[in-house]
């Protein structure tokens, strides 16, 4: 069952191609120009009238929730607010029925999440849910809905649950963003034209696995490791260092690369690796810079580039790269050399991957 991969995790990065394409299926329209969304369709007043979008959720799909952020406000200009679901519930929210609350859950069962959406009902709020298991408690207790089509995620560590619900994300965006005419429409038709090749460049993104292995060689044995990223790859940084958490237990923090001259640049010398997420456009020379000054303290760059970039190249000690794409498409491609690379640490450090300790996959209790 797991289709000849070593380990369910590994098997669940390789599926995100097809994840993502069945995530589109019926969706994605490229022929008609359109994407096509019943939940949404059918709450469009409530949608197009919202003050303001709130994305509740925990982990991982809290990281989907910051990227969906940059992309909501970016391409659809709807002011968006993202809170873990634990805070949001206990905090006594200013919520009423102008808010859209939009709620993210791999499980459709955290106990948080499902808490944060009664209250956000209680209010008088729309509350939209996108999740990944079907008839889920959190797809029953939402108002309406969007399905990811991942399939059934079995490790732990969540990595198609992820790069699904930014699909899903990403198409109500564009939706939304035609609907208020915040985009042109030849710029939705390049961008409809572009998500269609994301899969294939999830694909070639796969290919740098041997390449990885051999990066995560070198590292295995650190006992700390940064992540940065800026703009929309920010939440990315934070997500690649949950990853390392979670299965490999090596402490790891991701930060927007300009805050660390605010602190973090403390922790540079030369034991620590920094995976720095450097694509082309958003804000490149900024990262660049970044990079410079790591470099001058001793610290070892892994870098997540553009295919055929030269800039970071000279800089880094090693680089990772992958396709281009549309700058807020990005984070669909960024997240896969970082799932690989915690697969193979923890992998060699012989640690339970597909279950790591103290985490269970459904966070049913508080
Ligand atoms: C991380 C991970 C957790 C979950 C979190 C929310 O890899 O799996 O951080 O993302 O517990 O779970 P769901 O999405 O099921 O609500």
């Amino acid at each position: 069952e797991k289709g000849g991969y070593e380990h369910f995790m590994l098997k669940e990065i390789h599926e995100q191609p097809k994840a993502i394409r069945d995530t589109y299926r019926g969706r994605l329209l490229r022929n008609e120009a359109i994407i096509k969304m019943a939940g949404v369709e059918d709450n469009m007043k409530k949608f197009l009238n919202a003050n303001r979008f709130v994305i509740v959720a925990c982990g991982t799909s809290w990281h989907a929730g910051l990227v969906a952020e940059y992309i909501f406000e970016d391409l659809a200009r709807i002011p968006v607010e993202v809170e873990y679901a634990s805070e949001f519930r206990y905090r006594n929210p200013v919520i009423n029925e102008n808010d859209v609350v939009i709620a993210i859950s791999q499980s459709g069962e955290t106990a948080d999440t499902l808490a944060a959406i009664k209250l956000a009902k209680s209010k008088g709020a729309f509350v939209f849910g996108v999740c990944n298991v079907v008839g889920s408690s959190i797809a029953r207790e939402t108002n309406a809905g969007a399905y990811t089509h991942a399939g059934p995620e079995i490790g732990v560590a969540s990595t198609k649950a992820f790069t699904t619900q930014i699909t899903v994300l990403t198409l109500m965006a564009l939706r939304l963003a035609r609907a208020k005419g915040t985009i042109s429409s030849s710029d939705f038709r390049k961008y409809l034209l572009e998500l269609e090749m994301i899969p294939k460049k999830v694909e070639k993104s796969l290919e740098s696995d041997a390449h990885i292995k051999i990066i995560s060689d070198i590292y295995k044995d650190s006992r700390n490791c940064l992540y940065l990223g800026r703009g929309y790859n920010f939440p990315v940084a934070l997500e690649g260092a949950l990853k390392l958490k979670e299965i490999s237990y090596i402490h790891a923090e991701g930060y927007p690369a300009a805050e660390m001259k605010h602190g973090p640049i403390a922790l540079i010398d030369e034991n620590m690796p920094i995976v720095v997420i450097a694509t082309k456009k958003g804000h490149y020379e900024k990262v660049v810079s970044n990079i410079q000054e790591i470099k001058s303290r001793k610290g070892n760059i892994i870098g997540i580039v553009t295919e055929g970039d030269v800039q970071v190249k000279t800089l880094a000690d090693h680089v990772i790269e992958v396709p281009e794409t549309l700058e807020f498409l990005t984070p669909l491609l960024t997240t896969i050399p970082l799932q690989l690379l915690s697969y193979h640490i923890a992998v060699m450090l012989d640690k339970n991957v597909d279950q790591p300790r103290n985490l269970a996959k459904s966070v049913t209790v508080e």
